[in-house]
């Protein structure tokens, strides 16, 4: 709104409704909305220094970090892409937009619920998606939710359709392979480049669009959905050489849990069918990754990050020089976590912490040290003898919070109406609310996710769910100490679980052992435990209140 505008508006709405105060109102009206940065990654897992992870090298990241509230164990509610998307942009679990898998849209399958981006652009903002925020496909009614999320057409790179084809060369032959691994020349690439880089390319067009069209009066959200460190690992193989595989270490418990109950475990077909992988003849389901596959995965996945964390900070260099950065606001999230060998598990598909678990940062320019002061580090001139003393975050929250948070704090932080919290039914019945919190302060430490399974053993597309073939559910809450998971028979037409038969439960400890390689549920100490959280798991996603009685009881 230019000057003018805002008098009118505030001449009229004095004179129109003087008792109401609507001159204070107008005051405050008149301080300009904070325009929107929002960041997604796919598949990225805490591997960033400003979380503490000293293999990590993401220089700018961590620079966001050090000016932002950083969310040490945020909690996807289904690690896989689609539903975790689906379900924090909409603020709704799995459950209640019913997507388990790749093959509904939630305004036809789950309601009409309203989405973040849509909430903005409700409100006045001009809102752009750039690269991968929703899933795309019939997932987001292969429209990224147009028109109701955004203001103009979506952003895609022309190479991502190249994303599962044969452009890997071998080193010895030279000939090409849809391998896993995939560090290339940009040279040998189709079109000469990678999605990535063309997605940094047009967030970085966007904004100077944007700067030299000052007529332009609302404000920006701008999401940028980036997809590396998602597999293949097709990288510039520049990035590799920043972490050199001596360095490298080998997870800490390479082999699967004695006590796991197999329901629980990720065979990792994503892994499995990419030629490389193929070609190690890794038995089915449980037979462990080759000491120098684990490395090397562990290798691609960081030197991916870094390619990442380059391109987010050429993004952030350019918000600075456009002197854009004075008032936004920045999320910075992934979709969930992601498994590196740790209990022989790689990828997503699972409740293990390593899964679920992903990095959520916000930055709110009224509260925290400005990003004026971003400085964009190039990751290849980082200095390798005098060792940088680690950032810290600004602020820290460290008790478990849910992706589903990220609309209603945003939204928050933002400065805009709140969200309304979706009352006793209402998650399943009305457009726009939130079945997440606020988390700008101390407020119920835990977070709840699941995971669908077809069988009780690994079995053919045993992680890669189908709504059809879907017979189980495990149900898990993470406090602040513990994960408990409840695996449960389910309905895929009801959508219900039988919750008065257990097929498999799991508890951690996770003060003792993070990386959950012993399920303690049979132990005698921990029982009075099991049965708090089994509880607490039954309260959350055993009794909506529009499933009758005789529903649950099936
Ligand atoms: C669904 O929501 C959109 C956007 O809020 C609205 O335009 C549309 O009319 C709704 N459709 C139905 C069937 O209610
Ligand atoms: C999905 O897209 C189709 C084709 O554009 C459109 O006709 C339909 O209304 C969309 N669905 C919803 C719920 O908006
Ligand atoms: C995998 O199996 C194929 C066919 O049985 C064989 O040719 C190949 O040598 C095996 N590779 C490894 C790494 O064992």
């Amino acid at each position: 709104m230019g000057w003018w505008m805002i008098l009118a508006t505030c001449v009229s709405a004095v004179i129109l409704t003087v008792y109401r105060h609507a001159a204070f109102t107008c005051l405050l009206e008149s301080s300009p909305k904070p325009n929107v940065l929002f960041i997604v990654v796919d598949d990225l897992r805490p591997a960033l220094g400003i979380f503490g992870d000293s293999l990590a090298k993401t220089p700018n990241l961590d620079q966001l970090g050090a000016r932002s509230l950083v969310f040490t164990k945020a909690l996807a509610q289904q690690a896989l892409c689609g539903p975790s998307r689906t379900s924090f942009l909409t603020s709704r679990r799995p459950d209640h937009t019913k997507l388990y898998d790749f093959g509904s849209y939630w305004r036809d399958a789950g309601g009409n619920f309203s989405t973040l981006p849509q909430y903005f652009k409700e409100n006045g903002y001009h809102c752009h998606s750039i690269g991968k925020v929703f899933h795309p496909d019939i997932v987001s009614n292969f429209s990224d939710d147009s028109p109701y999320s955004w203001s103009q057409t979506p952003y895609h790179p022309s190479t991502q359709v190249f994303k599962n084809a044969a452009v890997c060369p071998d080193p010895l032959s030279g000939e090409k392979f849809a391998n896993l691994l995939c560090a290339v020349d940009l040279e040998s690439q189709p079109e000469g480049t990678l999605p990535d880089l063309q997605i940094k390319t047009a967030a970085i067009e966007f904004l100077e669009r944007w700067k030299s069209h000052p007529e332009k009066e609302n404000p920006f959200f701008l999401a940028v959905g980036l997809h590396k460190p998602h597999v293949p690992y097709r990288i510039p193989k520049e990035y590799l050489a920043l972490h050199p595989l001596e360095q490298i270490p080998l997870p800490k418990y390479p082999e699967v849990p004695p006590d796991l109950p197999l329901i629980a475990f990720n065979p990792w077909e994503s892994l499995r069918r990419r030629d490389d992988i193929d070609r190690l003849n890794i038995s089915f389901p449980i037979g462990r990754m080759p000491e120098s596959y684990q490395r090397l995965i562990f290798q691609y996945y960081y030197a991916s990050v870094t390619y990442i964390d380059d391109q987010i900070g050429q993004i952030l260099e350019r918000l600075v020089q456009l002197e854009l950065s004075q008032n936004i606001v920045v999320s910075f999230l992934g979709d969930h976590g992601y498994g590196l060998g740790e209990n022989s598990e790689y990828g997503k598909f699972s409740n293990f912490d390593v899964a679920t678990k992903t990095p959520w940062m916000l930055h709110n320019p009224k509260s925290m040290p400005r990003l004026s002061s971003f400085k964009y580090v190039n990751p290849f001139s980082m200095s390798k003898e005098v060792p940088q003393k680690p950032l810290v975050p600004y602020q820290t929250h460290s008790t478990p919070v849910e992706l589903l948070d990220v609309f209603p704090t945003l939204v928050a932080t933002t400065g805009l109406e709140p969200v309304p919290l979706c009352l006793e039914g209402e998650a399943q019945t009305k457009m726009l609310c939130t079945e997440g919190q606020v988390r700008l302060g101390k407020n119920v430490p835990l977070a709840f996710c699941q995971y669908p399974r077809p069988a009780k053993i690994p079995v053919k597309k045993f992680d890669q769910p189908k709504l059809a073939t879907i017979k189980f559910m495990g149900y898990s809450v993470t406090s602040e100490h513990f994960r408990y998971t409840r695996w449960l028979p389910f309905d895929h037409h009801t959508f219900l679980a039988n919750w008065s038969h257990t097929v498999a439960h799991e508890l951690y400890f996770h003060d003792q052992d993070p990386i959950e390689h012993f399920n303690l549920v049979s132990h005698a100490e921990f029982q009075p435990t099991v049965r708090r959280l089994q509880d607490i798991v039954k309260t959350k996603f055993g009794s909506p209140s529009l499933k009758t009685k005789q529903e649950v009881q099936v």
